[in-house]
């Protein structure tokens, strides 16, 4: 860090730019396995909050991957490589008073201690996108489950890499029991009160 001096006090301020925006910027952080459901989930829910009138960004783990983050595979040095960056770039995108969808496996406590305490604790809201292994192994949409069970794809969360479960997340939904209307406007009640200014 030697010869770097930020400048964070001459930056126009998040509070200035929630106030314009006219709500108030959290991370909105869902993890999970692949094929639980993250990336339908959260992109029902972005647009039900921009249609309401929420300023949202979503980030999701096969873009990011393919830009930002294309030098990066799926050993756990690099997944926490890959969430260090993202946490970083959602701050960011949050102090621009923005609220931000997060959807990527980030598959082990440790490496979503590190993304909540980069984002900062009270600004990091956890969805826990619980669907059984099982049933996203039977959906199976991007055929990855079964090359990695004939070996062809190394290290595949659920199969040959850990998935911890989280102990705290704020929402946990299944989306093979529950619709995903019903999943939106679980997380949407959880998160109505973070998000939004009090008229006073
Ligand atoms: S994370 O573990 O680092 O958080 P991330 O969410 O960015 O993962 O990327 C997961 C996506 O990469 C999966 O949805 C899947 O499409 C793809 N993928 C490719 N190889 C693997 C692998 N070995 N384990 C998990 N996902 C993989």
């Amino acid at each position: 860090m030697k010869n770097i001096h930020p400048v964070f006090d001459k930056i126009v301020s998040r509070e200035a730019k929630e106030e314009r925006l006219k709500q108030k910027a959290k991370v909105i952080w869902f993890t999970g396995l692949s094929g639980s459901g993250k990336t339908t989930v959260s992109s029902a829910l972005e647009k039900k909050l921009f249609e309401m009138g929420y300023f949202t960004q979503l980030l999701d783990g096969d873009n990011i991957r393919t830009g930002i983050n294309n030098n990066l595979g799926f050993s756990q040095e690099d997944r926490l490589e890959n969430i260090r960056r993202i946490a970083e770039v959602s701050k960011l995108i949050m102090n621009c008073g923005v609220i931000v969808l997060c959807a990527f496996i980030s598959p082990t406590d440790k490496i979503r201690n590190m993304a909540k305490s980069i984002i900062g604790e009270d600004d990091f809201i956890e969805v826990f996108v619980d669907t059984p292994i099982e049933v996203c192994e039977q959906r199976d949409v991007k055929g990855l489950y079964e090359k990695a069970r004939k070996g062809i794809i190394k290290d595949f969360t659920g199969v040959s890499a850990p998935f911890d479960k989280p102990a705290d997340a704020n929402v946990i939904i299944d989306t093979s029991t529950v619709s995903l209307e019903e999943s939106v406007e679980k997380i949407f009640g959880v998160i109505k009160d973070d998000i939004t200014v009090s008229i006073s």
